[in-house]
């Protein structure tokens, strides 16, 4: 199956980056597929179905930047307030593509993961879910955790009564919680920290995703509509954020050289 391994698009090179190492986690905000549509005079429906070959096509862009995980928000804990007509059609449309795909992700050695709530998620989509994590679960190449019904502040939430649970069983003794330990109570526990945090279709915000994992990402708001996304945008991306300077707090002293008589 190596040869479905995603290659370049031709004529398409992916370009060299700058000096710092490319990004382990890359995580995005998949948006813009309404507003793309609308402007087209389709239903917002159409602009989620253009989104499908922009999320394959960046998950190849990803591994031939040798991203090892990407994260992708589909459907977060706040979008059940959309018309039921959407929320249905979200619900269908990614059983039908995780049916679709995963197949071909699975020969590209994507080990496909879910992070999520279960309550209120319909069990079509769970099994889905599960079953193309279960297929993937001995590929290497690139984790792919799909973001379905999640919500960053319910995620720690939840993390944080299974932690009391457990002191209240005497499993834990109070006090004793450290950053590592809440971090092992997440839905995504097994992910690194986020290096790359990107949004796509030009809003600014992070709209509950991975709060906590992001403490430290580099943010890169890009004006692209998420159906037009591609390999090449992610690709800008990873350039910009291997030219930034990640401090994390520390501070390096280098006065610039002043130059004679001044
Ligand atoms: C992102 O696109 C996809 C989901 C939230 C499922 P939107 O549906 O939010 O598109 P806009 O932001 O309304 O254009
Ligand atoms: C965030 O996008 C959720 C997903 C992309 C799945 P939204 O479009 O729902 O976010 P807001 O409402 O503009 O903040
Ligand atoms: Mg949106």
């Amino acid at each position: 199956m190596n040869d479905l391994k995603p290659v370049a698009k031709p004529g398409v090179a992916m370009p060299k980056f700058g000096t710092g190492p490319v990004p382990a986690h890359v995580a995005i905000v998949m948006d813009g597929n309404g507003r793309w549509a609308n402007a087209r005079g389709l239903t917002r429906i159409e602009g989620h179905k253009a989104g499908e070959l922009a999320l394959l096509d960046v998950v190849a862009g990803a591994i031939q930047a040798g991203v090892k995980n990407l994260t992708v928000f589909a459907f977060s804990t706040e979008n059940w307030k959309r018309s039921p007509e959407e929320v249905r059609f979200l619900m269908g449309y990614n059983v039908d593509v995780l049916r679709r795909r995963r197949d071909q992700l699975n020969a590209w050695g994507v080990r496909i993961r879910w992070a999520g709530r279960r309550p209120r998620l319909w069990g079509s989509v769970i099994r889905e879910l599960e079953a193309a994590a279960q297929l993937t679960a001995a590929n290497k190449t690139l984790t792919l955790t799909m973001c379905v019904n999640y919500g960053s502040r319910i995620e720690l939430v939840d993390a944080v009564n299974e932690i009391v649970a457990k002191a209240a069983r005497g499993e834990l003794k109070p006090g004793s919680i450290t950053e590592k330990n809440l971090t092992k109570h997440l839905n995504s526990s097994y992910l690194p920290d986020v290096d790359l945090f990107i949004r796509s279709s030009g809003e600014q915000r992070i709209s509950n995703f991975l709060l906590w994992q992001s403490a430290y990402a580099e943010l890169v708001f890009d004006q692209t509509p998420w159906p037009d996304f591609s390999r090449e945008t992610l690709w800008k991306a990873i350039s910009d954020f291997t030219n930034r300077d990640r401090r994390f707090g520390a501070a390096v002293d280098k006065p610039a050289k002043r130059s004679r008589g001044k």
